[in-house]
């Protein structure tokens, strides 16, 4: 009887002590990897128990929040520290996003999985006829390198039954890159996608255009070029339609350089042939495609897409509420357009 008892006070000892010992570990590993940016948040036991990926981990830079368009607003948001990994190429993720109740929470998924992406810059760029307060104001407090931009689709595409939707700032995007970038990736995410982070570390190398399947994509689940020996052969895709690149807009990416070489590289305001449109701007021959995520035997990437959201009726002012945080809640719910929370 005593020698149980004694047994199971050194059994649960022990473990308590192995415990301590794991975790003091994983949290001097994870200090080593991460330094300032993530400890400033409280959960360090969970931050502890972060795996570490393949890349080694930097501290995300911060740059100033800009507001596009015609009207440019640093409203100068500094970082703490400028650490970078040198001699790793930069991602410029360009990322269209609207007005939506599901907004700011898809943007929050996306910019968290990017959080785990070495050198990243992050473009925001909004359709809206004024910015969108909460995401700029995600924006300016993410630890991400964010750029918010903002512009309109014309007005003459507005007028027709099938807008060319996410044209307008996804050539924002292309165009501030044109002006800041040198080097690096591009990268069109949209936010309600789903992504590995191992797409966007290989896609870091892509010396022309590289290409991947992308899942959840018409009836047959997937689309993704057919690669044979390592090479592109065709494209498998629910929606061939003459495209002579039938590919998904989250199903490539383009060197920087590769882009700045073509200047006139663009893409039209035609529906369902945006990717085809920019695909010819660049010139690239299928035989020039570095197919990614193992010969494209991987899906790393997933068209899933959001229920979507009425906006919220608006919080009764009652004694109940009155004085409360819903006073502050209701300011963030989404009530349509022509609000602006
Ligand atoms: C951004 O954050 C800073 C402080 O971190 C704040 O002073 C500024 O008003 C914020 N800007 C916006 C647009 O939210
Ligand atoms: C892709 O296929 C080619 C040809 O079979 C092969 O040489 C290459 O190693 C493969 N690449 C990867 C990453 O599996
Ligand atoms: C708000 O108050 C009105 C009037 O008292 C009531 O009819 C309605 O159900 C209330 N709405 C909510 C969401 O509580």
């Amino acid at each position: 009887m005593v020698r149980a008892v004694n047994l199971r006070v050194v059994v649960t000892w022990s473990v308590a002590a192995t415990l301590l010992v794991l975790v003091g570990l994983a949290m001097r590993h994870n200090n080593n990897q991460v330094e300032g940016n993530f400890l400033r948040t409280a959960a360090r036991p969970l931050d502890a128990l972060q795996r570490v990926p393949p890349e080694p981990l930097a501290e995300p830079r911060q740059q100033d929040v800009v507001e596009g368009n015609n009207n440019r607003v640093g409203s100068g948001k500094r970082c703490d520290s400028e650490k970078w990994v040198e001699g790793l190429p930069p991602l410029y993720i360009i990322t269209p996003t609207y007005p939506r109740a599901e907004q700011v929470p898809e943007l929050t998924r996306t910019g968290q999985t990017l959080m785990h992406v070495n050198n990243v810059v992050w473009i925001v760029s909004e359709d809206a006829a004024v910015a969108t307060k909460a995401v700029v104001q995600y924006l300016n407090e993410s630890i991400l390198n964010t750029i918010y931009l903002r512009v309109q689709m014309p007005v003459k595409y507005k007028k027709v039954k099938n807008k060319p939707r996410g044209v307008a700032n996804r050539m924002a995007g292309l165009n501030w890159i044109r002006e800041h970038a040198k080097d690096g990736v591009l990268y069109f995410a949209d936010d309600d996608n789903t992504y590995d982070i191992r797409i966007f570390q290989q896609m870091r190398w892509t010396r022309k255009v590289s290409m991947f399947p992308v899942g959840l994509v018409t009836k047959l689940g997937v689309s993704t070029p057919i690669v044979k020996e390592g090479k592109v052969v065709g494209f498998y895709d629910g929606w061939i339609a003459k495209r002579k690149f039938p590919v998904d807009m989250a199903g490539f990416a383009v060197n920087v350089q590769y882009l700045l070489e073509r200047p006139l590289a663009s893409m039209p305001y035609k529906v369902g042939y945006e990717e085809d449109g920019f695909m010819k701007s660049l010139g690239i021959k299928a035989s020039e495609i570095e197919p990614l995520a193992f010969n494209c035997t991987k899906i790393w990437v997933w068209h899933t897409q959001t229920k979507k959201n009425e906006p919220a009726i608006p919080v009764n002012r009652t004694r109940a509420t009155f004085g409360s945080n819903l006073d502050i809640i209701s300011e963030q719910l989404w009530r349509g357009t022509g609000t602006n929370s």
